[in-house]
């Protein structure tokens, strides 16, 4: 008989996430903590509601001191870490015509400088302990383009080959690397252009063979999928949880 890997987490597995407030981040934490993990979130704003146990440090995931300011908070109370998202990122939807250079440098601060950051603060302590699994929030803007979305798409198309980047160079030394790629997902960042009028959700959904927008829960369910030993061999991977919108070539 072949061995069954299971697809539960280790107990006590210490988790970090950025941008873990609210939405995507949030839904990884709260399906981490469910299973028993400890939780550690980073992210500028309070987060609501948070359960007793949790470490909540507040900080900017683009300042190094910051980032390092978290790590340092789980090192004191539970010696490491065991799996980070860098997860925390925002859209902007301009014409890049217009595009003021200090707006490109802030989504470059953010949604990548950020996510170098957490998997660098990660990386130290994963690599001195030989085991870890780092990941990172892509989007299906890391593998298409899409007008008005150049600092998105370009941010987003990094932090996936710094997944792969990563998972080269630390595969050796127990640490897995890999990339979440979700589709437009039920959270603020989209229903708020929803509201404005800036994005159109019939035209979403309308792309995605499913026919919706992803639910945070599901973006979660892939991430505790990789921390498990079932998914001991996925390494340097960008996995979309998109409803099926980048398999669509057709009108
Ligand atoms: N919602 C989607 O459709 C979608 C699709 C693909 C990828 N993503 C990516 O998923 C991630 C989470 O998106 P979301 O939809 O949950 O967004 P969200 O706006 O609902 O939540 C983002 C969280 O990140 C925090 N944050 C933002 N900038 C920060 C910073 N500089 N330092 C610390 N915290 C910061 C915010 O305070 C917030 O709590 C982002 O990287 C986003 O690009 C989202």
């Amino acid at each position: 008989m072949t061995a069954v890997l299971s697809p539960l987490l280790p107990g006590g597995t210490r988790v970090l996430v950025t941008g873990g407030a609210r939405g995507i981040g949030r839904a990884v934490a709260d399906a981490f903590a469910a299973q028993g993990a400890r939780i550690c979130i980073l992210d500028r704003d309070a987060v609501p509601d948070a359960p007793a146990g949790w470490l909540c440090v507040a900080g900017n995931v683009a300042e190094e001191a910051e980032v390092e300011a978290a790590f340092a908070a789980m090192d004191a109370a539970w010696g490491g870490v065991d799996v980070a998202l860098a997860n925390a990122g925002f859209a902007m939807n301009t014409p890049t015509i217009d595009l003021p250079v200090a707006a490109w440098r802030r989504i470059v601060d953010v949604n990548l400088t950020g996510a170098f950051l957490t998997a660098q603060a990660a990386g130290r302590r994963m690599l001195r302990d030989g085991a870890g699994l780092i990941l990172f929030t892509s989007s299906l803007y890391g593998t298409v383009g899409g007008a008005d979305r150049a600092g998105y798409c370009a941010t987003k198309a990094a932090v996936a080959n710094l997944a792969r980047a990563l998972a080269c160079e630390w595969g050796l030394r127990g640490v897995r690397v890999n990339a979440l790629a979700p589709g437009y997902t039920e959270t603020a960042m989209v229903t708020d252009l929803v509201a404005q009028g800036r994005l159109d959700r019939d035209r979403l959904t309308a792309r995605a063979p499913l026919r919706r927008l992803v639910r945070p829960e599901e973006v979660a369910a892939l991430a505790c999928f990789l921390a498990s030993p079932a998914a001991s061999a996925i390494t340097g991977a960008v996995l979309a949880v998109d409803a099926g919108w980048n398999a669509n070539g057709g009108p």
